[in-house]
């Protein structure tokens, strides 16, 4: 009989080390990235065969703007045409994708793709694709705090109704359900300003293993990992 494994519903993913993926083949760091987001392509569809119901994974932070240009360029063209071309086999698959964090910045280009691709996938329900896309965890607080302080002093909102309910369907990710597993690659042990808020009772998964190299077999590693803690609350069991 097979074994029963406890699936997270959420899973957060920091896809890290594409640089040195691609430095350690004599590759330019872009090259990297486009292994990225084959690596990106493979774990949706693994994780939804999985029985995952969200993936969050940060593809490009407030922070990364300090790139070199080059850099953020191809990023930027690597979004647009990978959201692009995957849209029709995710919404096939019944992948719907969403986006989190300020699209503001981005060029018409970008915003124009990421609004088509959540419009076109809308609906899909076998899971849902969530973009960290000028995402940080602090600049969401803060947007967020702004938002609901705006509506205290237009007497929408009362000061004293301000709780944690509130605050989670007030932030970007407002309706999606906290990460019960965040996964980081390529051995950096951080969370770098990624859904600081949501992880409060995530379990976290780190693996040496480059981002360009995950596949399902590391996946299946990563959640059986999972399935094997014990998640307590702050509760005794
Ligand atoms: C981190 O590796 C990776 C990124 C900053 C970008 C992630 C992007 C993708 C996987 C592809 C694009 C995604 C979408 C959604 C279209 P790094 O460059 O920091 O690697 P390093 O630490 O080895 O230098």
């Amino acid at each position: 009989m097979a074994e029963m494994r406890n699936i997270p519903q959420h899973i957060a993913v920091i896809m890290d080390g594409n640089g040195r993926w691609a430095k350690l083949r004599g590759k330019k760091r872009n090259e990297g990235h486009i292994a990225g987001m084959e690596a990106l392509q493979r774990t949706v569809y693994n994780a939804a065969s999985a029985g995952v119901k969200y993936l969050t994974v940060y593809a490009f932070s407030t922070e990364n703007w300090g790139r070199p240009q080059e850099e953020v360029d191809a990023l930027m063209e690597l979004v647009c045409k990978g959201v692009e071309m995957h849209a029709p086999e995710l919404k096939k698959q019944g992948v719907s994708v969403r986006t989190i964090g300020d699209k503001s910045r981005f060029s018409e280009k970008v915003r124009g793709a990421l609004d088509r691709i959540e419009a076109f996938t809308a609906g899909g329900e076998l899971m849902t694709l969530v973009l960290a896309l000028n995402y940080s965890s602090r600049s969401e607080i803060v947007a967020t705090m702004q938002e609901l302080a705006r509506k205290a002093a237009a007497g929408e909102i009362k000061a004293e109704e301000i709780d944690e309910k509130m605050i989670s369907s007030s932030l970007y990710t407002a309706g999606i359900p906290d990460p019960d597993l965040i996964i980081r690659t390529s051995g950096e042990y951080r969370l770098s300003n990624f859904l600081m808020w949501q992880a409060s009772y995530a379990e976290f998964y780190f693996t040496d293993v480059l981002w360009p190299d995950f596949n399902d077999e590391e996946l299946q590693k990563a959640i059986d990992a999972f399935s094997a803690r014990d998640r307590r609350y702050g509760l005794v069991k």
